[in-house]
């Protein structure tokens, strides 16, 4: 297998439709108008010399190497800033453009350190390229000449170098920073021979703004900035295309390898998600896959309180089902159950429901989107019959209003947030709904033109009111309605919203927000062109969850920003295979492709294909099953991937739940705080050891390809299948592909999906099926999936939730950019450099109150439980709200969220906790118990590793 090349044309695509032809070297060339002459020659594989092009940033013109001659005009103009126009007669090869590219390179080459050999770009540089390139054979000047100003290396980042000396200053790390991340950390200081790339203000990579994205490193030409692991291990011999198994963006890498290591993650041009681009966690942060702290060897254990017992897998399988057939005969068949992961593989996913409900016989099947995004297939399947967000994420080239609510996509969503900053400093507006003053409100070059910040919990009285303004200001779109929606439900839902109870002025109090903002917004929303809602977790983790969607919902209806490209009710989800746990019959009442396991003819194509005749009752949810276990009649469980001990509520309740079962398998990559209460370990194996796909926000479907053998010996999915024979429930699958063709078979929306068609399409959006063979990027264009739109009345209903005298603040949660969920993977590698500790977030006046400053440790308490950590005094929040993390485990921000949830769905109130905080001197007595253990854990494998 060889390294995967892409071209780079040397500027981006002209997304013009009107095309122009001319002809270069005697060859005619047909190019979308506003392409430049370089990348027209380079469609036809003639590859202009150039240095301080890539086809990643728009074209800057500094380095002069790129010239060509064109008939009829006078000098050497640039091929990279020079556009097409037709009848051009352009020559890119003359012997006056060869003298002026050697002379060119011959500046370049003379104030260059000649360490060729010895530098770690060596055969992947394209100075020494084009040196080849140009035919320079000589440097007349010489190489002790005066050199530009070299601040010396910078290793301040945990990834990347910065070595000065080897710089050309040809500024595409300054424009990639600018154009695709969007952060602008990145200047060029001084002038001529004297500039200079500096971070910030002359600080180091790690002082600055920069937030370690890699597009910079991506675009250097040489070695200036280059990835640690490309120093230390060298350059990479070949390449695996493969999706980031972080969050919902699903960004598409290159996994560039030397033998079974991994040398660095290339973000893929053609990833149609990410076009390219990564962030700190994708790229750089993989580290984990070698922690010393992986368990590698199945492991059993009588009882909790047991030390674990390294089996073979053999052995693990043949305990596992003997406890699991021993408690069902003993309690019964529904006293066990199990819990997929959405950070597993569609594949793996489907096969844990099909071992739940053809091998267990029950369907206590549920996943982890049950504590993220259930309420988004709730809500969205009642408003337009899918339970997926509608559109394709380039769809926000075409916005022109954006709102975002409770979502704060530049530390949860990144990659999102580049390409939704970029359409901002193109023009668009944005609309921000959070308590917070998430970074979009305001940062270099984009501002919010409205902030709506407010109290945590009265979504739904905000998002009523935004209607109230809509409807009573005659904003809204009728003839969309009309032919759209049901009519006599909208006429029901205006009367509603328009009740003067529900107006911006008389909900201020309660909702804490501006009236005049909230019109300003509404307005603007309903009247600003193509409008797009984005939400996350903000949204969903409510005891309003659903009622929250569905206003949504209401919200685009209304306006007719629904079925095009531009518009849309997106939900940014929160892991990277949300939507695809999901869609693969996670959850108790429904099988793969959202179909209630009551409907006959569903269940009956399930029985005839899997031999088995299926329970037609939903079973348990998480909770329920928890529930169960304390009252004693829940007895076992499988739980993949999830470490529902840290990520669930009232962690109080989830220990006491798993504490009272008789059989609790941990399938994971880590003794996680779940296996604290586990009597079999199943080591799981990582995205970079298995195949199979995950399924994105956009609903795209992509494919995860094995770029090296399993530490563990076995794939998640065979691991999942193993269990399965052992208890008698036959699976005979050789790979995930052939899984994936048995959802193709069984599920509507997936029947034209196969590994086939995947590696021929890079990619697939669902619904793909014979009326779309290709995918489905914007959904619900001619007409709802359900039929007519469902106006939904939204009232709304305080959550029980209260601040009272003992518990006066209000806590709301949330992620940082370089921590992932519950941090298993991230606090595994450097990323820790940047967040170490979750902190809780608190306006300098309720600090001053309590006598707080910034970096003491407080005490968090609610009426559930109570934690401590250090504080951060910050006007981000207002007044009155907390925020938090959730990512380290010395923590447990959930220890003190409570057990509200959404009342349709019962995905958890984790964003309104009434709370107390006060001074403490230090970590409680459960965090210093935790620590010891957690520090006596390290000493354990320190010393395995050592004995090694
Ligand atoms: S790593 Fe990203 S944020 Fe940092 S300087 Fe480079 S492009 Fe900018
Ligand atoms: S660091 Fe690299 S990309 Fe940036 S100016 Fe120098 S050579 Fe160009
Ligand atoms: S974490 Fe998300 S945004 Fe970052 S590289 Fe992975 S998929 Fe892309
Ligand atoms: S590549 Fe065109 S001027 Fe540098």
């Amino acid at each position: 297998m060889a390294l995967v090349h892409e071209i780079d044309f040397g500027t981006p695509r002209s997304p013009s439709e009107t095309m122009v032809t001319l002809t270069i070297d005697g060859r005619s060339v047909s190019v979308p108008e506003g392409t430049s002459i370089m990348r027209a020659a380079m469609e036809i594989g003639t590859a202009i010399p150039k240095l301080c092009a890539t086809d990643m940033v728009d074209a800057f013109g500094s380095c002069r190497l790129c010239l060509v001659e064109i008939d009829g005009r006078s000098g050497t103009p640039a091929s990279c800033t020079t556009p097409v126009a037709d009848g051009l007669v352009v020559k890119t090869q003359t012997e006056r453009l060869k003298q002026i590219r050697k002379g060119v390179m011959e500046l370049y080459i003379s104030d260059h350190p000649l360490d060729c050999l010895t530098c770690s770009a060596n055969g992947d540089c394209e100075l020494q390229d084009m040196a080849g390139a140009v035919g320079l054979r000589d440097v007349r000047y010489g190489y002790s000449g005066d050199k530009h100003p070299n601040p010396g290396l910078d290793e301040s980042n945990p990834y990347f170098t910065y070595d000065a000396s080897k710089c050309i200053v040809c500024s595409r790390c300054v424009r990639a920073c600018e154009e695709v991340q969007g952060t602008f950390a990145l200047t060029i200081a001084g002038r001529g021979f004297g500039s200079v790339v500096s971070p910030g203000m002359q600080e180091s990579f790690l002082g600055s703004e920069c937030v370690s994205c890699g597009a910079c490193v991506q675009a250097c030409p040489t070695a200036t900035l280059n990835e640690k692991s490309v120093i230390e291990i060298g350059t990479p011999e070949r390449s695996v295309v493969t999706t980031c198994a972080y969050c919902g963006v699903g960004c598409t890498f290159k996994a560039e390898m030397r033998g079974e290591e991994v040398v660095r993650m290339v973000p893929y041009k053609d990833g149609k998600a990410n076009r390219g681009h990564s962030c700190v966690k994708g790229r750089f942060a993989w580290g984990y896959t070698n922690h010393k702290e992986r368990i590698l060897k199945p492991m059993i254990r009588a009882r909790i309180t047991d030390p674990w017992r390294e089996v073979s897998w053999d052995e693990a399988f043949s305990h596992a089902a003997a406890e699991l057939k021993r408690i069902q005969a003993k309690y019964g068949r529904d006293s066990i159950g199990g819990i997929t992961s959405s950070r597993c593989t569609n594949e793996e996913t489907f096969l844990v429901q099909k071992l739940i409900r053809a091998g267990f016989g029950n369907n206590n099947v549920d996943t982890c989107a049950r504590v993220c995004h259930s309420p988004t297939g709730y809500g969205l399947s009642t408003a337009f019959g899918t339970s997926a967000g509608t559109q394709d994420f380039d769809s926000v080239e075409h916005t022109d209003v954006v709102m975002i609510i409770g979502a704060n996509p530049t530390d949860g969503h990144p990659v999102f947030a580049s390409r939704l900053k970029k359409r901002l400093r193109a023009g668009a507006k944005l609309i921000v709904v959070d308590p917070r003053r998430i970074d979009l409100v305001r940062s270099a070059h984009v501002e919010a033109a409205q902030h709506l910040p407010l109290k945590p919990g009265t979504n739904v009285a905000v998002l009523t009111a935004l209607a109230h303004v809509i409807v009573t200001e005659g904003l809204a779109n009728e003839a969309f309605v009309r032919e759209r929606c049901d009519w006599s439900e909208y006429e029901h839902w205006a009367s509603f919203v328009a009740q003067p109870n529900n107006s911006p002025e008389a909900t201020a109090a309660m909702t804490g927000v501006d009236p005049q903002a909230l019109r300003e917004a509404a307005r603007l929303y309903a009247t600003g062109g193509n409008g797009a809602i984005y939400y996350g977790l903000g949204v969903t983790e409510h005891s309003q969850g659903s009622t929250t969607v569905m206003a949504i919902a209401n919200l685009a209806m209304v306006t007719g920003n629904l079925g095009r490209q531009g518009v849309g009710v997106n939900p940014l989800r929160g892991q990277n295979n949300v939507q695809g746990a999901c869609d693969m019959g996670s959850f108790p009442h429904e099988l793969p492709g959202y179909r209630h396991i009551s409907t006959d003819a569903v269940r009956d194509s399930f029985e005839a294909l899997w031999g088995v005749t299926l329970n037609s009752e939903p079973g348990l949810r998480i909770p329920n099953m928890l529930d169960a276990a304390v009252d004693g009649s829940f007895k076992a469980l499988y739980v993949q991937g999830e470490d529902i001990l840290q990520s669930d509520p009232n962690t109080k309740h989830v220990a006491a739940g798993l504490e009272a079962m008789e059989c609790v398998i941990v399938h994971d990559l880590f003794l996680n705080e779940t296996a604290n209460y586990a009597h079999i370990f199943l080591p799981g194996s990582t995205f970079l050891e298995k195949n199979g796909t995950f399924t994105n926000a956009e609903r795209r479907i992509q494919r995860v390809r094995k770029v090296m053998t399993p530490k563990n010996g076995l794939e998640d999915w065979e691991v999942t299948l193993r269990l399965a024979e052992a208890i008698g429930c036959s699976m005979s699958y050789d790979h995930p592909s052939q899984i994936m063709d048995e959802i193709a078979t069984l599920t509507p929306t997936f029947t034209g999906v196969s590994y086939a068609r995947l590696d021929e399409l890079g990619s697939i959006q669902w619904p793909c099926n014979a009326n779309a063979p290709e995918g489905t990027p914007v959904m619900h264009i001619d007409h709802f999936v359900r039929g007519k739109g469902k106006f939904v009345i939204t009232e709304y209903v305080a959550t029980d939730e209260r601040t009272g005298p003992r518990f006066p603040l209000l806590l709301t949660t949330g992620r940082i950019l370089s921590q992932y969920n519950v941090g298993a993977q991230t606090r595994r590698t450097a990323n820790t450099v940047w967040h170490d500790e979750d902190r809780l977030e608190i306006h300098p006046h309720d600090a001053e109150q309590r006598g707080v400053r910034d970096g003491d440790w407080v005490r968090l308490a609610s009426r559930a439980g109570e934690t401590t950590l250090r504080a951060l005094i910050t006007d981000r929040v207002a007044p009155g709200v907390v925020y938090t993390t959730f990512h380290h485990p010395d923590t447990q921000a959930n220890v003190v969220t409570t057990e509200y949830s959404d009342w349709a769905t019962n995905c958890p109130e984790y964003k309104v906790t009434a709370v107390q905080v006060s001074p403490s001197n230090g970590p409680s007595e459960w965090q210093r118990a935790y620590e010891e253990q957690a520090t006596a854990a390290r000493r354990i494998a320190s010393s395995a590793e050592a004995a090694e």
